[in-house]
């Protein structure tokens, strides 16, 4: 059985991490990894496949830096050649980007089935390139593994019972990289070591609803500022966000270091003491390290984290904010509930795919 997965972005390198080190201790299943080139910064994508000890992409495409449309066409066209070469029996993708997309389409079409990781999660906001991006490729797909039963309850509220893909409640693959690469022995870069032990507020900030609308984006600076003054607040900025900053002016009083690797991330989610990010990722992964999160966003499709009030969403007034930050420093919160399956994601995805395209 082959089975050719797509990646390209930072996220999709934590997910495919986890499977492909499950695949590759299956007799009988190879894998051939596609890397779109969508992250190609060392320190968004090799970093990545080093240390988290990915195997090398057989392919790069080297698609990356363009519009959504050009990305996601050019994407289209080199993943059909691939899947041409390769004849997979099932195409794996993860998530929400136009790598996810771009390997959904290049498949379906040429009659392969589409296997998506991270089915079924809506944020209900169709300005968002992700949730086009997710809504079209869980249409196409035949299997759909959902991380989380909100996300079960909203592709059957979409009619996917008449449809032909299967849906299974999988848990999400994400617990199952933090349970198994916290254990891992590793010396934290320079930027990271250079935070001390001071507290801190880990921060992030890359999508394009906040980083493409400069008064959304100053008034989450304006918040970060004031938070600095009483305890330091340390982002990690991704390339979008920095080539934004740089050119707008904006007065940043925080700490900004560089992306980091994941081994150094999870380094900084266990000395943090509270995240605030519009990532999807770091919100559940705050959780997995029993760290409160306020998401810089108007919706989460993480609704089981603001529903146990591990999560607050906020959306970028800067009040509302600092209440957040106020609410969560004064409040202890119990972090025993089981959100996304325990660790056992990976395995339920894998024992499931083989048995459905054995079939
Ligand atoms: C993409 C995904 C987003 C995901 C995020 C994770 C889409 C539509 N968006 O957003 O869902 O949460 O990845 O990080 O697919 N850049 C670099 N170096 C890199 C990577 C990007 O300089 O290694 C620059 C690009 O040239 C571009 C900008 O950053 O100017 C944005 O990159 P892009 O891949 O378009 O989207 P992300 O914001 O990373």
């Amino acid at each position: 059985m082959k089975i050719l997965t797509v990646v390209g972005a930072r996220p999709q390198f934590v997910k495919a991490a986890v499977l492909s080190r499950i695949i590759a201790n299956r007799a009988g299943v190879d894998e051939v990894l596609v890397h779109t080139g969508q992250h190609y910064d060392a320190n968004m994508s090799d970093i990545f496949f080093e240390e988290m000890e990915i195997p090398k992409p057989k392919y790069n495409l080297d698609v990356n830096s363009l519009g959504h449309g050009a990305m996601t066409g050019r994407m289209l066209e080199k993943i059909e050649e691939v899947l041409n070469i390769e004849k997979p029996d099932v195409l794996l993708v993860y998530g929400d980007t136009n790598s996810t997309l771009a390997g959904a389409l290049a498949a379906k079409k040429m009659h392969i089935p589409v296997a998506h990781v991270e089915a079924g999660l809506r944020s209900f906001n169709m300005q968002m390139p992700e949730e086009i991006n997710r809504i079209l490729t869980d249409r196409i797909s035949d299997f759909l593994f959902c991380p989380t039963q909100a996300a079960i309850d909203n592709l059957k509220a979409e009619g996917f019972d008449n449809f032909d893909g299967q849906y299974f409640l999988s848990g999400d693959v994400m617990q199952d990289a933090a349970m198994f690469y916290k254990n891992k022995a590793h010396t934290a870069c320079e930027s990271v070591q250079n935070l001390g032990d001071e507290p801190f507020v880990l921060c992030t900030i890359h999508r394009q609803e906040n980083t493409d609308h400069p008064e959304r984006l100053s008034s989450i600076i304006n918040a970060l500022n004031t938070i600095n003054e009483s305890t330091k607040v340390v982002m990690t900025v991704h390339p979008r966000t920095k080539k934004i900053i740089e050119n707008s002016g904006l007065n940043i009083q925080f700490t900004c270091i560089d992306p980091v690797g994941y081994l150094d991330m999870i380094l900084l989610l266990q000395k943090c003491q509270l995240v605030m990010t519009d990532s999807g990722g770091l919100q559940k992964e705050a959780y997995f390290f029993h760290k409160p999160c306020i998401t810089l966003r108007d919706q989460t499709e993480w609704v089981e984290l603001v529903e146990n009030g591990y999560n607050r969403v906020v959306g970028v007034d800067s009040n509302k904010i600092q209440e957040a930050y106020a609410y969560f420093t004064s409040t202890k919160l119990n972090f025993e509930k089981e959100l996304y399956g325990g660790g056992q994601a990976g395995v339920n995805i894998i024992n499931t795919l083989i048995a459905a395209i054995a079939k």
